[in-house]
């Protein structure tokens, strides 16, 4: 979950030689390899290929050289995230060395951020994370991803016969950075660059240093500005909370708290506009009232996660895990992907998972996901806003020309064309122009995510939409 950190020290997986492979034993050309063409290409048929060789819990090669154990089974993946004295998230314990240049080190390389804690540590960052995070007012923040869908909206192009978009590219990359920004208390002009610094990060494209060295300078900006003039934001909530963080430790989490957001939201809302566009299934139980569009969040939520797989945990002390022999210090990968498909919880992949909310997608535990709910948040408020404003959005190429780049850490849609022949005006409140109207009382309700009612009404715009279709 966390970016490249080029000014944090050397990973903490100690110098010992590898041993080979974590399923002691066994050797290494034996292993499928997690990360290879095959595992990219076709994950679920990977997860079932290893399901059927090695049961819920599988030795795996990466191709950087190390081993790890693949959790599969849903049960397994709950041990795990739920018992952090056994399976801590503390990488220095791993008895395998990180090769240079490895592309894992971005994600297991030992950093000072709650991610990497256990107990007593973990908690005093956490607490502060989750309090300030929670702070954020749940009206205010569906004004804020009102309003940039809207902005969003109103820039993409149209001509005499409507317009054309890339709802991945104009759409699902933008509006969750600007939404972060607000939430943050960081000037709205930052928003365009920080999408860009964020995706740059994302692909690992050759501006990646720079992008991060640019993360850190306007973050360390932000800290010190909010040190003399706190605001009602989660950059000085964390320097406020009893925790005591310091401005390094806050600057570190507002970092990842921007990394962790961006990069997922970015995934989910594309799936789920992509569900839209183009599974007919999917857009027929909205329509026809069996589904809303929680419930369509939902499903995207079990069959899609935006990480497949979460490296990792590592063994404190010699354990058992599915019929496996896990020895002190060796790297267990959570695949949530895999979890989330596990016949022993879902022998029916077709049946729909409507109003069921206990899929592994934002883990469990200590290190849950403390932003799901804001996460969803932005997709439903966003995705609403858009198909109110673009009626009669459709998609702008065939299916099977829609492309996505795969790794076996996520999967992402890379484009999304789309077409549009009307655009509505914004019915929703505007904060920043004059011509903004009250909100209506349904306008500011809570933004419905996780509770208790969520979603339980269908949602007009998106039945509007659904219709015409
Ligand atoms: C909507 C899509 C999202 C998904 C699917 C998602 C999923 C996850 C997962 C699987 C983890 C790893 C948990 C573990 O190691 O057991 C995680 C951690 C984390 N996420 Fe999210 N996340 C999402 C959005 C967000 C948002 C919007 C925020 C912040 C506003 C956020 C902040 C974090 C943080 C700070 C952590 C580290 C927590 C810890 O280790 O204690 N995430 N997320």
């Amino acid at each position: 979950m966390t970016s490249p950190s080029p000014d944090h020290a050397p990973t903490g997986a100690r110098d010992v030689p590898p041993p080979g492979c974590p399923a002691h034993g066994l050797v290494s050309d034996e292993l499928l390899q997690l990360d290879g063409p095959e595992g990219n290409a076709d994950p679920r048929g990977m997860y079932e290929k290893l399901r059927k060789k090695h049961g819920s819990v599988a030795p795996v090669a990466l191709a950087d050289g190390t081993h790890a154990w693949l959790v599969l089974g849903y049960d397994e993946n709950r041990e795990v995230m739920r018992n952090s004295s056994v399976y801590s998230r503390d990488s220095r314990l791993w008895t395998q060395s990180l090769p240079e240049n490895s592309p894992l080190a971005p994600t297991v390389q030992w950093q000072p951020v709650c991610v990497f804690a256990d107990g007593e540590e973990h908690q005093r960052l956490r607490e502060a994370l989750t309090a300030s995070l929670d702070r954020c007012d749940r009206r205010g923040l569906r004004r804020h991803i009102t309003r940039f869908a809207n902005q969003l909206v109103d820039s993409f192009e149209t001509g005499r016969s409507g317009g054309r978009v890339d709802l991945v590219a104009e759409f699902a990359e933008q509006l969750p950075m600007l939404v972060m920004t607000q939430l943050f208390g960081m000037p709205e002009e930052y928003g365009p660059d920080l999408v860009t610094a964020a995706r740059d990060l994302m692909k690992g494209t050759e501006n990646a240093q720079a992008s991060n060295a640019f993360l850190v300078e306007k973050l360390e900006e932000l800290v010190a500005r909010k040190k003399s003039r706190p605001g009602p934001d989660i950059a000085s909530w964390l320097l406020q909370h009893p925790a005591n963080l310091t401005e390094e430790e806050v600057m570190q989490h507002l970092r990842l708290i921007l990394v962790a957001a961006n990069e997922t939201t970015v995934s989910l809302i594309s799936s789920v506009l992509e569900m839209n566009l183009t599974d007919a299934r999917f857009r027929g139980s909205l329509a026809g009232g069996q589904m809303t569009l929680s419930d369509g969040l939902q499903h995207v939520l079990w069959d899609r996660p935006p990480l497949s797989v979460v490296p990792g945990r590592w063994a404190t002390g010699d354990t058992r895990l599915g019929g496996q022999d896990i020895k002190a210090g060796d790297m267990l990968l959570l695949g949530l992907a895999a979890a989330n498909t596990d016949p022993a919880v879902r022998p029916d992949l077709s049946e729909p998972m409507h109003g069921n909310s206990a899929h592994l997608t934002f883990s469990l535990g200590s290190h849950e996901c403390p932003g799901g709910s804001i996460g969803r948040a932005i997709t439903e408020t966003g995705i609403d806003v858009l198909l109110e404003r673009l009626p009669d959005l459709r998609l702008g190429v065939e299916p099977r020309e829609l492309t996505r780049t795969s790794s076996w850490l996520s999967q992402r849609l890379d484009t999304l064309p789309a077409t549009f022949t009307h655009r509505n005006e914004p019915k929703t409140i505007n904060t920043r122009t004059k011509k903004a109207t009250a909100p209506k009382p349904e306008a500011v309700s809570p933004v419905a995510d996780d509770s208790e009612n969520a979603g339980r009404h269908p949602r007009k715009p998106l039945f509007r939409f659904l219709a015409r279709r």
